[in-house]
Parts: C-alpha cells; structure tokens; sequence
C-alpha cells in the first residue's frame, strides 16, 4: 500500500480543515501518482475536496456517517475493511449509479474521453486520523516536503521512524511564481 502527503518542517498538514497552501507542481505530482489507481481518505477530506469525486480515480472514504453524505465514493467502515479492500470476496459498491467512469453519467464530459478503469494499487492519501491509522501498513511513502513552518496549522502527520524507511528518491525545486516555497519530491521504500 502506498502513502501519499505534503508536509511542513513540522509534519504539519492542514489548517481549519484544509491544505496548508497550494504548490502547482505537488498537484500535478498527485494527480499524475495516483491517477489510474485506488484512493482511500478520510470523510473531513474527501467534503473538502474542490472537485469529488477525484477523477480517473476509485474514491473510497473512510466514515461512519451515511453513505449518502459522500455521493460519488465507495464507504468503508474500518480499517480493516481498507486492508480488504482487493479481496475479491469483500466488495464494496459505489454510491451512485452512475460511476464517474461510465459513459452514461452526467458528469461525463461533452468532449469524449477514454476513461480511465482503476487497478488495485492503493494509496493513503488523508487527513491527519487515516494516514495516524494506517502508516503502519504502508510500505511505500510519498512525501512532498514543503520548506515552511505554517504557524497555524492544526493538523499533523505521525511521526516517521526513519530507521524503518529507505530513501529512494528525493528532488528539491525552488519557489516560482507557481510554486510559493521551495519544496521536495521524496520517495521512501520499508526496510533498510
Ligand atoms: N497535506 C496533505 O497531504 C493532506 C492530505 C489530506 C488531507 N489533509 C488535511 O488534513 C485535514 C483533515 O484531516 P483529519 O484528520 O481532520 O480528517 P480525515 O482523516 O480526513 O477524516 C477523519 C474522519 O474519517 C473517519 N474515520 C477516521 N477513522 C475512522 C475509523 N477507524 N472508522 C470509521 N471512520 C473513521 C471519521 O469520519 P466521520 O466523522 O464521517 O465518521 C473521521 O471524522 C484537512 O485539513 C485536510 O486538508 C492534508
């Protein structure tokens, strides 16, 4: 299972229920990892996505409200249920008739398409509760370090042992007009 967050130089994550600021290119970094692929959040962040479900994506959400509050995803109740999620035996079905990915959905775009049918690769990508639960079953980490503190921030990725994650990549980009903060792209594997 893969990880996907952008942090500050205090693992923070989020203020008043949203991002700490907008980078263009950890968008784009986002968008072009986990499209084709299965993402797993939060309820508090999928309500605060700008467009939901996220396209070309499988959107799954973690809660305990109704599932009619999250029109678009599939609901999962537990961890455990995300941990089964590419159990054939435990599907889950989604919460709308028209799947964003069906042809007949009126939220297809007028212009054709190919759409694109998620596979099974999972990633975690938030807020603070899911990424607390389920780092520990996760083996490849994504982070996007933004090279700030954000005083106000409210919410906060787990601390990361280190001693238990291998580097794999990393590039560092300085701020632009995109781009407010300098920032890096880092990949990490589990083990030494
Ligand atoms: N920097 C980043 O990369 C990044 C990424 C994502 C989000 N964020 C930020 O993180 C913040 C949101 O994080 P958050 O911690 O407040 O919320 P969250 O993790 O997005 O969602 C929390 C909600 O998930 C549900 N939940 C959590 N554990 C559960 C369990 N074991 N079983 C069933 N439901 C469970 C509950 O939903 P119900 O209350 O509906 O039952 C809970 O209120 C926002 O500021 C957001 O912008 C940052």
């Amino acid at each position: 299972m893969n990880l996907i967050v952008a942090i500050d130089d205090q693992n923070a994550i989020g203020k008043e229920g949203n991002l700490l600021c907008h980078l263009s290119a950890d968008l784009r970094h986002f968008k072009a990892l986990t499209t084709g692929h299965t993402v797993v959040m939060g309820s508090r962040t999928y309500l605060s996505l700008p467009r939901r479900p996220l396209p070309n994506r499988r959107n799954i959400v973690l809660t305990r409200q109704d599932a009619a509050l999250f029109e678009g995803a599939e609901v999962v109740r537990s961890v455990d249920e995300i941990l089964n999620l590419n159990n054939p035996n435990a599907l889950n079905t989604p919460n709308t008739p028209n799947s964003p990915t069906s042809p007949n959905s009126p939220n297809s775009p007028t212009v054709p398409t190919t759409p694109i049918i998620p596979d099974n690769e999972i990633f975690i990508i938030g807020g603070g509760q899911v990424y607390e639960q389920l780092l520990p079953y996760t083996n490849r980490l994504y982070i996007t370090r933004i090279h700030h503190t954000f005083p106000d921030a409210d919410t906060f990725f787990p601390a990361i042992d280190y001693s238990q994650w291998q580097l794999v990549s990393r590039e560092t980009f300085p701020a632009d007009d995109k781009n407010r903060y300098d920032y890096s792209f880092e990949e990490y594997r589990r083990g030494k």
